[in-house]
């Protein structure tokens, strides 16, 4: 299924569930704390802190995004991105965690024929927010005993994997992961705790429920409080989505990213061979045109929203990724 595919039918699954579709915002963001629109909620922050009242009570988006802190990662994983499109849907005081869990099962299990993205419901695992004596038992129950996806499959993890926010004080709250299990040629039996490459991360449920106001780690901040109002807030990966239903090695190799490697290949006179092995010849190679193909494709993201190459912030990072794709 191609990328922009994948897309339609999510804004269109969300839409026949009472969602109003809300175009991708800049990747400029328009939230002063933040330098770039790092998430889907991001446009919507006025909306999740109940600082502005929404013009809808259910949102949906295909919301491009730039994050660069695991820009190391880039070309060495198969799910690393600088640029990628995080489709989301968000409540603002509307539904809650029980109807956001049916409507992510239900799209992601619903056959192509119906709709849906028609995954094996085998292969998907998902997580819940376990941290000491927290322990987000609504969640576990919606999954196991409304859903029922078997108890082994349903992993708590703590802080550190499932509690969202923007890095910012700001809104926040615990989630629920989803992940798709590629199969045995991709990493060893255990589920996401163990191997999160066989094991994809491909869709984050937040229940935004708090007012954060300081975050010093993803581990260590101050919650001051609730929020007026309990809010969803859920992103999917659209790339990760398509790599696993185009069947191919990583997100580089999907339909949207393809073609800037293999000109990059072209122009290069080397030969792309998909390999993730360290150890094979051409490792250093494919590396090089993967990071290629995401630098240069979040470089011209960055500059048709009006970033231009600079000394700091913005034009600080748009720089650093060109001078990156260059060497
Ligand atoms: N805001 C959440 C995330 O980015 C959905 O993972």
């Amino acid at each position: 299924m191609k990328t922009q595919e994948i897309a339609r039918r999510w804004v269109d699954f969300f839409v026949s569930k009472g969602h109003t579709a809300v175009p991708s915002a800049s990747l400029v963001s328009a939230d002063p704390s933040l330098l770039f629109t790092v998430a889907g909620m991001v446009p919507f922050i006025p909306y999740l802190t109940a600082r502005e009242e929404p013009p809808y009570s259910r949102a949906t988006s295909v919301q491009k995004c730039i994050r660069t802190g695991d820009i190391e990662e880039v070309g060495k994983t198969a799910r690393h991105g600088t640029f990628f499109q995080m489709c989301g849907n968000f409540s603002f005081g509307d539904y809650f965690k029980n109807e956001a869990i049916h409507f992510a099962w239900e799209l992601l299990t619903s056959s192509v024929e119906d709709g849906g993205y028609g995954l094996d419901k085998e292969r998907l695992w998902v997580t819940v927010y376990e941290d000491g004596d927290e322990k987000d038992l609504e969640a576990r129950r919606i999954w196991e005993e409304e859903i029922g996806v078997p108890t082994e499959r349903v992993v708590g993890t703590g802080k550190e994997d499932n509690y969202w926010n923007t890095g910012q004080p700001g809104p926040g709250g615990p989630c629920s992961e989803i992940y798709y299990d590629r199969g045995p040629a991709y990493g060893v039996e255990g589920g996401p705790a163990v191997d999160e490459t066989r094991y994809v991360e491909i869709w984050n449920l937040v229940f935004m429920q708090y007012r954060l106001s300081a975050v010093r780690s993803k581990t260590d901040f101050d919650v001051a409080g609730e929020l007026p109002k309990r809010n969803i807030d859920t992103g999917l990966g659209l790339e990760r989505l398509a790599m696993i239903l185009q069947g191919v090695e990583n997100m580089y190799e999907t339909d949207q990213v393809r073609p800037v490697l293999d000109k990059a290949a072209e122009l290069a006179g080397v030969t792309y061979t998909s390999t993730e092995d360290p150890a094979d010849p051409n490792h250093a190679t494919d590396v090089r045109l993967r990071m290629i193909a995401d630098h240069i494709r979040s470089s011209l993201m960055l500059i048709s929203d009006q970033v231009t190459p600079g000394n700091e912030g913005r034009g600080y990072v748009l720089r650093r990724l060109i001078r990156r794709a260059v060497r």
